[in-house]
């Protein structure tokens, strides 16, 4: 199956004929990944001038900002350079909320706005405290302290290596059969623990069983080193000055090399999809015969 949907939009943001967005939204929801070659997100020569992976605080792996409160965390600057960081993450996050939306009129009213980071860590022997945080193993997106409770997780990146060098991804096997394999070894969650991990503030909101589901399909897949191996895998090369998208946690992928990429999430209610019994949500409650929404 063909895996990756060209689209030639060039500017921020982009108008779409009415079959672009059609193709644009189905092609994700159908676990497909969509690439935009021609888009480029600019740096200026002063912001060029800046980066390096020093920019980034030793314990962390990226940058983050978040739109809605314009706070930044994780950046060590001087204080004459982190203004001028701080604009050009703020301005990724304005082009790229107003370039997906566009893209994806169906989603728009119902597309929450998450955090936006900058990575200018070289990803190629980068060290990470466990497997679990490993993001050079094939897995589905899911994190451990933030539960999505059922909304899909939507990634847009761009590549903007001044050194002309790409981002390189695998892409694993679909979703469907990934779920099918891991969900079987996972075990229900202790009762209790769900609710003091909420209380104790080890998850920022209540895991839903979806949330649990997900996140120890992810560890899983990250542990079995004969998985990570032997698995359907391909090599993917996002060439610099070029943009993608997909819907991570449908998406088995693995980021093995590259440096100075953005990156803006957006969570999306599932029944706000065009189709919602393509989510992951849905297909997971179908295989174990159970509601996962609590
Ligand atoms: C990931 O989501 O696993 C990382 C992707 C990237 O930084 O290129
Ligand atoms: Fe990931």
């Amino acid at each position: 199956m063909k895996r990756i949907k060209t689209f030639p939009f060039s500017s921020w943001p982009s108008s779409t004929t009415t079959d672009e967005a059609k193709d644009c939204m189905q092609s994700l929801e159908n676990g497909m990944l969509l690439s935009f070659p021609s888009l480029n997100f600019q740096i200026t020569p002063e912001e060029q001038a800046l980066f390096s992976s020093n920019l980034v605080k030793s314990n962390r792996k990226n940058i983050s900002f978040d739109l809605t409160t314009d706070k930044m965390k994780g950046c060590e600057a001087s204080q004459d350079i982190e203004p001028i960081i701080h604009k050009m993450i703020q301005r990724f996050a304005g082009l790229s909320v107003e370039f997906v939306e566009n893209i994806l009129p169906h989603y728009k009213e119902h597309l929450i706005t998450g955090r936006t980071s900058f990575r200018p860590v070289e990803i190629k022997g980068r060290e990470n405290p466990s497997y679990k945080k490993n993001d050079t193993l094939l897995h589905l997106d899911s994190f451990p302290s933030r539960p999505t409770k059922g909304k899909r997780l939507l990634r847009f990146f761009a590549n903007v290596n001044p050194f002309e060098i790409p981002r390189i991804w695998k892409l694993g096997e679909p979703s469907k059969q990934v779920m099918k394999k891991f969900l079987p070894k996972v075990k229900s969650p202790i009762l209790g623990s769900r609710s003091l991990m909420n209380r104790f503030g080890i998850t920022k909101s209540y895991r839903i069983l979806y949330d649990h589901y997900m996140l120890h399909i992810h560890d899983k897949m990250k542990q079995d080193t004969d998985y990570q191996k032997n698995a359907a895998q391909e090599i993917v090369e996002f060439a610099p000055h070029t943009c993608w998208m997909a819907f991570t946690d449908q998406v088995s992928h693995a980021v093995l090399s590259g440096q100075y990429v953005f990156e803006q999430s957006f969570y999306l209610p599932i029944d706000a999809q065009e189709s919602p019994e393509k989510s992951p949500l849905v297909y997971m409650e179908k295989l174990l015969q159970k509601n996962l929404r609590t």
